[in-house]
């Protein structure tokens, strides 16, 4: 039997899928946190994760070197990735905002932006019928508004603690993001029952989780 390749995009949404994965009764013997390896398998069922810079996780699947990822919807909106949209999994729970310092007037002309996020923060001031000036920014986005490269930000806020502890404030509020389970097209057609499966007990976990939540 192939192997299902799941592409997980290292960081914070890494241990949630591992858990959920571990919970449906998939297990990755050699996964331990601290680790350096970037391949894992379940010998049993047949499933292997690979960890890819998030930014990453979509190009595995269109190229077709692996048949699902776990990513953002940050990261997806992004990536305007070609791959199906499957599962809200309901954690790395956050949102997209405008930040800047107290104050920071919005609505002035050439308002410059940066982000990590160009294509989000581009369609969210295209829908407001703004023309604004972007900065695609890779990390520390906090900064810039400090050191006066740009007016304000467009990133994901969290807990709020990096712009609290820069000074700065959420501005507006843009959406809401939570972690997505996306698949490559052609493997939905060639392994369609075994992805289903995996599909239907995710979708079982995950709602089972939303019951004791609410
Ligand atoms: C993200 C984001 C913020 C921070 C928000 O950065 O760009 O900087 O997390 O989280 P908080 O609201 O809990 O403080 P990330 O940690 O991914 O690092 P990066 O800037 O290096 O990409």
């Amino acid at each position: 039997m192939k192997y299902i390749t799941f592409a997980l995009g290292k960081g914070r949404l890494v241990n949630n899928t591992i858990n959920l994965l571990n919970e449906i009764g998939i297990e990755f013997p050699e996964y331990h946190e601290n680790s350096r390896k970037l391949i894992f398998e379940d010998e049993v069922n047949k499933i292997r994760i690979v960890l890819v810079k998030a930014s990453d996780v979509a190009v595995y699947l269109e190229r077709g070197a692996a048949d699902i990822g776990v990513i953002g919807k940050d990261t997806l909106i992004e990536s305007g990735a070609n791959v199906y949209e499957m599962v809200d999994l309901g954690f790395g729970r956050c949102r997209f905002a405008v930040a800047g310092l107290p104050g920071t007037d919005l609505n002035k002309k050439r308002l410059v932006v940066a982000s990590k996020y160009p294509t989000v923060t581009k369609q969210f001031f295209a829908k407001k019928g703004q023309l604004i000036d972007t900065i695609h920014l890779n990390g520390s986005v906090e900064l810039a508004p400090l050191v006066g490269l740009s007016d304000c930000i467009v990133d994901i806020v969290e807990t709020g603690r990096t712009l609290k502890d820069n000074g700065l404030v959420v501005l507006e509020d843009i959406c809401e993001i939570t972690a997505r389970l996306i698949v490559n097209k052609a493997s939905f057609k060639t392994k369609n029952q075994r992805i289903n499966d995996l599909i239907q007990q995710i979708e079982a976990s995950v709602s089972k989780k939303g019951d004791l939540v609410r």
